[in-house]
């Protein structure tokens, strides 16, 4: 697309039956709140919405077992998730709730206009009843064995353990996780999706997107995963009372299913931010539309809801769904339902003044292609070393030298001196000129963890030059170079306070306090004009961060270290299986350095998987070696969903002869370790395509 006229940026409305922790952050919320603070700033026209999403079985089950209404919960936290969202600096201009009177209007009104449009097949099919309950399941409150790879916990609507969609009439014996029993089947109309008559048109979309701005390729991995596994109908309607009612005669106990509702939250919080201008944003197709989301919420974004917009017909369509995939903590998954994660509620009570810092590690570790891990050691490690580290201290330095040797103030310096300082400058005035074109590129590509690192990279180059001229030794020679030297630190500096806006709020708010930077001053940075002079004055130091010790931590280690051992002991408990001894295995023969090299490794990631046709180990991958695309079977299906791996940098055996497997030509060979299961071994950085292992 060229030029967007104004931009439309949405971030996943978390569910509202639970608090938010750092997964969610670093997910959808972070990069959103990035990417639109640094839009703002360039002074474009940029609209952030979010909300709660108060519908859905998620909400109604824990409703049921906490013995509590669904009104209650959501009553609960919705108010808490908004609110830890502003502590946190998360720059939502709406932060909507799902079950405002507002929002069930515009879903309802979308629903019909697509069912006038004839968009929707009604369809009367036997489903599962819970005669005890009298109620229909559908979804998360059916539970039963996946038809495709025999997991006994698959849901009504998917199977977590292989990724596979599914029908709750599918599943191998059933079970209601309302009433333990085993449903009857009653008939029952719904309203279903035509998702298969969408495919081609979904493609070419898909496809033309990439013209403009190239997607992750984890996420165009799973939509074309979707895709070549074909599309099918989708019920856009269930049997339960919380929901928004479906507005047809005959259509009593009927509600939307939350999946259409839920994204069309989008746009009735726009609806209620601006109620005369919201048809701009969402119907002008100079619009561009971007959602941030997590990456199980990627079909929904990328297939389901488009279709929705499609069908209606007046609608703008995503240009980007930059979805990240998950971050793990202390090397293991997190997980809300066991506790094991780190509340956002509980980081803002127990590090108040701290939330750039956690804005900062979450940053830095952002899972933007591949799942990442937060740790406690490393988020006290990018606090000391980088922000206190770096960029504190070059800030501290600068600002004491001013006030020490020239009472605050950049005294006149004479031309002679200027001139003696400009060849120590040259790294500085380069990394100048070069960091707002490094950074603006980075926000665009969706890139914010080299965002970041540019900034950082800013202040690395403001120390050396202190470094290098070392003011505190040369004001006692001479005064005028010294008032020159911080004079160009004080640009720089400058150009942090504004540049680290999007990424530290809170920091920057303080640096340009004390730089006295007014909003003229800001544009001036902006605008690549802005000059320290005689005359220019600094205010007083203020400490914008401080050491964080091992005391700090160092509960939070132990306090997820108990969950683990617990979570362990009860699985260790279930297996019941003695435990193993590990045995090695004996060494093979040795071999020369010749042997070795004639084997071609080579990094690559995977860009397609899929199930195969009966063979149960088996998925067929394509692996991008950068230079060509390689087809490879791997027996990895026990272990790996296709969903979990799309995106995965390997290391392949690339010469190794092209074998047949069930019909398919397999080139090349993945690498895997293996303990009690399966993993990928590749190189600890994402680093290119194609690069030989040796
Ligand atoms: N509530 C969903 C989740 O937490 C996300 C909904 S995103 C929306 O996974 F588009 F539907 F709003
Ligand atoms: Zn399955």
């Amino acid at each position: 697309m060229k030029e967007p006229k104004r931009y439309l940026v949405t971030s996943a409305l978390p569910y509202a039956n639970g608090p938010q922790h750092f997964g969610h952050l670093a997910g959808a919320y972070i990069p959103a709140d990035i990417y639109v603070r640094y839009l703002r700033m360039m002074g474009e026209d940029v609209l952030f919405i979010c909300g709660s999403d108060e519908h859905g079985a998620a909400i109604t089950i824990q409703a049921k077992k906490e013995g509590i209404t669904p009104q209650t919960i959501i009553d609960k936290y919705h108010p808490l998730n908004k609110e830890c969202f502003r502590k946190i600096g998360i720059s939502f201009d709406i932060y909507h709730r799902t079950s405002e009177k507002l929002h069930h209007e515009t879903s309802s009104d979308y629903f019909k206009t697509l069912y006038d449009k004839g968009v929707f097949i009604e369809k009367e099919s036997e489903q599962l009843f819970d005669e005890k309950f009298q109620q229909f399941l559908a979804d998360r409150y059916i539970k039963g064995t996946c038809p495709k790879c025999a997991n006994e916990d698959a849901y009504g609507d998917q199977c977590e353990k292989c990724g596979s969609d599914l029908s709750p009439t599918e599943l191998i014996n059933p079970v209601s996780t309302l009433s333990g029993e085993t449903p009857i089947l009653k008939t029952t109309k719904h309203w279903y999706l035509p998702m298969d008559k969408y495919e081609g048109v979904i493609r070419e979309w898909i496809d033309k997107a990439q013209a403009s701005e190239k997607w992750k390729k984890h996420v165009l991995g799973q939509c074309l995963s979707w895709l070549d596994q074909g599309l099918h109908a989708r019920s856009m309607t269930r049997d339960l009372d919380w929901g928004v009612k479906v507005p047809l005669e005959g259509a009593d106990g009927k509600v939307l299913y939350v999946w259409l509702d839920a994204p069309i939250g989008y746009i009735s919080a726009t609806k209620a931010l601006i109620p005369d201008q919201w048809e701009t944003y969402w119907k002008d197709d100079e619009t561009k539309l971007v959602h941030f989301i997590g990456k199980d919420n990627i079909v929904f974004h990328c297939i389901i809801f488009p279709i929705l917009l499609m069908a209606h017909g007046e609608y703008v369509l995503p240009v980007n769904v930059p979805a990240n995939q998950f971050m793990n903590l202390e090397g293991n998954k997190m997980s809300t339902s066991r506790n094991y994660a780190v509340w956002l509620y509980e980081y803002l009570k127990e590090f108040p003044g701290q939330e750039d810092v956690l804005r900062y590690a979450l940053t830095a570790n952002m899972p933007e292609n591949k799942d990442s891990d937060f740790s406690w050691k490393d988020f006290q490690a990018r606090n000391n070393n980088e922000l206190v580290g770096i960029f504190g201290n070059l800030v501290n330095r600068v600002i004491v030298l001013t006030h020490k040797y020239f009472g605050g103030t950049i005294p006149d310096i004479p031309t002679e001196a200027e001139q003696a300082v400009l060849e120590q400058a040259e790294e500085v005035y380069a990394a100048l000129q070069a960091f707002p074109h490094e950074l603006d590129a980075a926000i665009h590509r969706y890139e914010f963890r080299n965002a970041l690192n540019e900034v950082i990279n800013l202040a690395r180059v403001g120390n050396k030059f202190l470094t290098d001229t070392e003011p505190w030794k040369l004001f006692k020679v001479d005064a005028d170079k010294t008032a020159k030297v911080l004079a160009i630190s004080l640009e720089l500096i400058a150009r942090l306070a504004v540049y680290c806006e999007p990424f530290l709020p809170f920091t920057s708010a303080r640096l340009k306090k004390m730089l006295l930077l007014d909003e003229t001053a800001v544009q001036e940075v902006l605008a690549g004009s802005f000059r320290v002079k005689a005359g220019y004055q600094v205010g007083a130091k203020e400490l914008l961060f401080s050491k964080i010790d091992d005391a700090q931590i160092q509960p939070q280690i132990d306090r997820l270290a108990t969950i683990q051992q617990v979570l362990q002991a009860a699985k260790e408990d279930a297996a019941s299986t003695p435990v193993e001894s590990t045995s090695f295995e004996p060494l093979k023969p040795e071999i020369t350095y010749e042997d070795f090299s004639k084997l071609d490794i080579r990094t690559g990631t995977i860009t397609t998987a899929v199930k195969m046709k009966k063979a149960n180990k088996l998925l067929q991958l394509t692996v991008d070696l950068g230079f060509e695309e390689r087809t490879v079977v791997s027996g990895i299906a026990e272990h790996y969903t296709p969903e979990d791996i799309i995106g995965q940098q390997v290391l392949l055996l690339a010469n190794l002869a092209p074998r047949k497997l069930r019909g398919v030509e397999s080139q090349g060979m993945i690498l895997m370790a293996s303990d009690k299961r399966l993993h990928f071994v590749a190189p600890v950085d994402v680093i290119d395509n194609g690069q030989v292992i040796s």
